[in-house]
């Protein structure tokens, strides 16, 4: 089943062209890398796909499961199974981790006609996955965010990303500011979300993670659009030979 289709999408930030024609296709099951250059627009993608503000889509169309999900506002893509790994989470000050989760959680559960956790229950599920991720209990008791070291902040997201439950996992340089264990940790807790309901796309630099979390495709980005997609061995011809090739075809 396809889950999400873009077609032909322009996007602009000030009057400036960022995403210029891109198509992208995931089916259930899929897990889609996504690399390319520092500014391609794999970031802005992301973006776009979550329904932040901010960007202007001046043509093309973003459908899940058929829908118009540029008709959508934000929550209501949350609702839908939309779900964002940010690559620079942001800070909640004043909103323990612990209250945020709740909150988000209990409001994506009641869009989706399912009644809410009770608070024992949704305390059991949180600190098993948290341990899980190697996330310490004082952390969720901490702003959300607030002080949290890069690779804390990511464990974080993937953390929502585990009690969410989408089906469309979008994760931004996931990777980025991980260390050997704790990126071990990450990829392990992202494959075991891995299901034929739900689909991946993964943005990152590195093939390092891709050797963690084994990509079915894996799509070039270069200004604004998908210049080459290809199955995993694409990801390792990219880190022998470097973005040279596609600038041009770009
Ligand atoms: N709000 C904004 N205002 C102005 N320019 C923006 C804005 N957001 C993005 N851009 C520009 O759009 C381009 C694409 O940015 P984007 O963050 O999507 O790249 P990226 O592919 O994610 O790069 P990286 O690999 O460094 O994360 C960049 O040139 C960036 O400066
Ligand atoms: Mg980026």
């Amino acid at each position: 089943m396809t889950l999400l289709e873009i077609r032909d999408l322009h996007v602009g930030v000030d009057s400036r062209e960022i995403i210029r024609g891109l198509d992208l296709m995931v089916n259930a099951g899929e897990v889609h890398a996504i690399m390319g250059p520092n500014g391609s627009g794999k970031s802005t993608l992301s973006h776009v796909i979550a329904g932040k503000p901010g960007y202007e889509v001046t043509g093309g169309q973003i459908l899940f499961r058929g829908e118009d999900l540029l008709e959508m506002e934000p929550n209501e893509r949350a609702a839908k199974g939309v779900f964002l790994a940010f690559q620079y989470p942001v800070e909640i000050p004043g909103v323990t981790t612990m209250n945020f989760l709740r909150t988000a959680l209990n409001a994506q559960r009641k869009a989706r006609g399912r009644g809410e956790f009770s608070t024992p229950e949704f305390l059991k599920k949180v600190r098993e996955v948290a341990e899980s991720l190697n996330i310490p209990r004082d952390m969720l008791k901490r702003g959300v965010n607030v002080g949290f070291s890069g690779g804390e902040k990511k464990r974080n997201e993937i953390l929502q990303m585990a009690l969410f439950e989408p089906s469309l996992c979008i994760l931004d340089e996931i990777d980025s500011g991980l260390d050997i264990d704790a990126l071990r940790i990450v990829a392990s807790g992202i494959n075991g979300l891995r299901s034929p309901e739900r689909a991946m796309i993964v943005i990152t630099h590195y093939q390092r993670l891709l050797h963690y979390i084994v990509p079915d495709y894996v799509h070039v980005m270069s200004k604004g659009r998908v210049v080459k997609s290809g199955g995993k061995e694409l990801a390792l011809e990219l880190e022998a030979c470097g973005y040279g090739q596609f600038e041009t075809a770009a």
